[in-house]
């Protein structure tokens, strides 16, 4: 059997993939991609950031997150819709503008009610922030931290709320899938919000990994614990990946990597808070990794030729 029908099997709600609009002329691609057997929920992995999305002031550009939205649609599967509140892929006309508190928080409440309201509907999710965190668990600084401090989360949550009530509401951020600083910080960024009495339904482990060096599994489940006991009802691996440090990889290092993605698999199905899977794309041949980490790669589970991997024959073991 495959993926998606395997983790359903197993009581998770789906087991999806990232994709992106320029990979969608590729039909042996997509025909995988499509076949809900194997993935049940696609996050568009750029189409919805606030650089494509509000590219300029008040001017909203929906084509491309609709593509793939419509995708989710015709073939059935769930859509995770990523992201509101970034850092990063903001265009420079948000983090270089000069706000204040009452003009950046109109910003921020126009562009979500606008993008959240245009999904309303179709998005089993949202990634309501991204990465407000530095690694020891501060905040990062960034536009948002800037002008508004920490209040600029229920903000967003609010926002979101307001536009799709039915929407689960993520806080979403790497290196938050096991037990430290950085996963006390979002321990506080939930009860933050909870606390000024907005809606905020889930935390997304991105779970950029590296092979060989994947958390344990305990650790994983410690860190999924301490997010429901701070009162989120579901979490989420949202955009899973385990790389490879150096190139090229070898036999007995993707047979870690088969272990290392059965330990996220497990991890998952042990935590009865955790919906759901999504790697960040299937293959590697589209994989974002190479592009961001130079040297670094053979991340996911089906190699350039979409040719399925020991990770993911091992999958069938682990559901
Ligand atoms: C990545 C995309 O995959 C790339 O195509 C893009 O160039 C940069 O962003 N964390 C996230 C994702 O939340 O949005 C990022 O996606 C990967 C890291």
């Amino acid at each position: 059997a495959q993926l998606n029908k395997l983790a359903k099997a197993a009581g998770l709600l789906y087991f999806g993939s990232a994709t992106d609009n320029g990979e969608l002329t590729d039909t042996n691609y997509v025909n995988i991609l499509k076949d809900t057997d194997e993935f049940g929920q696609i996050t568009p992995g750029n189409a919805q950031k606030w650089q494509y999305i509000e590219p300029s002031q008040g001017s909203f550009s929906y084509t491309s997150g609709d593509q793939i939205a419509d995708l989710a649609k015709e073939n059935g599967q769930l859509l995770r819709c990523h992201t509101l509140v970034w850092y990063s892929q903001l265009p420079s006309w948000v983090s270089s503008g000069s706000w204040t508190e009452a003009t950046l928080t109109s910003v921020v409440n126009t562009h979500i009610s606008n993008v959240v309201g245009h999904y309303k509907g179709q998005c089993y999710a949202w990634d309501v922030v991204n990465e407000a965190l530095n690694e020891d668990g501060t905040y990062r600084t960034n536009v948002f931290y800037n002008v508004l401090g920490d209040s600029y989360f229920a903000l967003a949550f609010k926002a979101a709320a307001a536009a799709d009530p039915d929407a689960k509401l993520y806080y979403n951020d790497y290196n938050i899938e096991s037990t430290g600083a950085k996963q006390a910080g979002v321990v506080k960024i939930v009860s933050l919000v909870k606390d000024a009495g907005a809606k905020i339904d889930g935390v997304g482990m991105q779970a950029h990994l590296i092979v060989g060096s994947t958390p344990s599994q305990s650790s994983q489940q410690s860190a999924m614990a301490s997010y429901v006991a701070a009162g989120v009802t579901e979490v989420a691996y949202t955009e899973l990946d385990i790389r490879f440090s150096s190139l090229p990889s070898t036999d007995s290092g993707l047979q870690q990597q088969a272990a290392d993605y059965a330990s996220v698999t497990k991890a998952c199905l042990a935590e009865a808070a955790c919906i759901g899977i999504t790697i960040w794309d299937y293959t590697d041949k589209y994989s974002w990794i190479p592009n961001t980490f130079s040297g670094q790669g053979d991340a996911l589970l089906y190699d350039f030729d979409l040719v399925k991997k020991p990770a993911w024959t091992a999958r069938h073991y682990d559901f």
